[in-house]
């Protein structure tokens, strides 16, 4: 019997990344990032969209190429629709029209979002059996959401949860700026944090109701813990760095888990897993770790290429929606804003 093949490509922000996936277990996954915008502490749309237009082929190239197939096995090409910069959705999406139509294979349309948290069924092997079982719940946590989802099928997800601000990975982002950190401020601060003492400095962490997040709060209060300081010691950053990362992130972990803790508690649902950028933290990895021991969860945590943007995690949502035949039509436009 021949095999589902599924080119996936991903180019919602500043990630130009392809792979192909084989009846659910990948062959390649390949991506080109881009240093250009480290100079501006920031992504700047313009210049990702210039850099995904200059690496895209190469990169779909490198891909087919690694996964020992040719672009007339392919049986669908899926794409990123959304959410995302506007720019670098279109490079993807319009690519995934011309190699369709070229190619006469379907395309499918995928939301990044839903992605993120199939990223967990990507086989290793024909024999990986380590996915999580529905329903389960899934921690999203990146640089534009944070969310706690409730996952019933691979289609039907229901966020019980989310910010009412910034993301967890901007808290993180925007408190390594202040401090003069480079960009993204994520990994910058997990790797200081590893020197220093979390018990350290205390910041407030929000009340909030349900299961919702809000950070805006704890930024608010990092700064003003960093201003108070400077006034008497001008070297005070320099000085307490290491203390003020693993103090950070201690409270930005604490705020995560305390609410997933409520909706395991209240849902039932035991199963839990965690997906997006900031699942390569350290202390969010050893937390679901701590959890597993401590409340008996059945844990999943993402191989650290799944956890930042990638198109494996594009080719298996691609995967399962082939099989469902639920495929795209050619008029159809990236979505800027969308939810899950
Ligand atoms: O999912 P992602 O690659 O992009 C989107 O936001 O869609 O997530 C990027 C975010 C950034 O905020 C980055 O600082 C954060 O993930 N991040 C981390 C770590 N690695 C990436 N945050 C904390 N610790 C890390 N090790």
């Amino acid at each position: 019997m021949s095999r589902t093949i599924i080119l996936g490509i991903e180019s919602s922000c500043d990630d130009t990344s392809a792979a192909i996936i084989a009846d659910g277990v990948i062959l390649s996954n390949v991506t080109a990032g881009q240093a250009v915008h480290e100079a501006y502490g920031g992504v700047v749309p313009e210049l990702a969209s210039r850099c995904h237009q200059q690496n895209i082929v190469p990169v779909v190239s490198e891909a087919i190429k690694r996964a020992g197939i040719t672009k007339e096995d392919l049986s669908a090409v899926a794409f990123t629709r959304g959410p995302g910069l506007m720019g670098s959705l279109l490079v993807g999406t319009s690519f995934a029209k011309g190699l369709s139509s070229g190619l006469r294979i379907p395309m499918v349309d995928i939301n990044h979002l839903q992605a993120h948290v199939l990223a967990h069924f990507i086989k290793e092997s024909e024999d990986d059996t380590d996915q999580p079982s529905y329903p389960f719940l899934c921690l999203l946590v990146s640089g534009g959401n944070s969310q706690i989802i409730k996952v019933t099928s691979y289609k039907d997800m229901e966020v019980i949860g989310q910010t009412i601000d910034d993301a967890a990975g901007e808290a993180f982002d925007k408190c390594a700026k202040v401090m003069g950190l480079g960009y993204p401020g994520g990994p910058i601060v997990d790797k200081l944090a590893k020197l220093g003492d979390p018990e350290s400095f205390k910041f407030s962490k929000p009340q909030i109701k349900g299961f919702d997040y809000s950070f805006s709060g704890l930024k608010t209060s990092f700064l003003y813990t960093l201003r108070d300081n400077i006034k008497f010691n001008e070297n005070f950053i320099e000085e307490n760095k290491e203390n003020l990362c693993a103090s950070l992130q201690k409270t930005i972990v604490d705020i995560l888990m305390d609410k997933l803790r409520k909706a395991v508690k209240e849902t039932g649902i035991k199963e839990v897993a965690v997906a997006g950028g900031v699942s390569a933290n350290s202390a969010v990895r050893q937390a679901f770790l701590d959890h597993a021991d401590k409340y008996g969860w059945k844990v999943h945590i993402p191989k650290f290429a799944f956890t930042t943007d990638n198109a494996a995690m594009v080719a298996i949502t691609g995967y399962y929606k082939y099989l469902d035949k639920d495929f795209c039509s050619y008029d159809k436009t990236p979505f800027a804003r969308v939810t899950i």
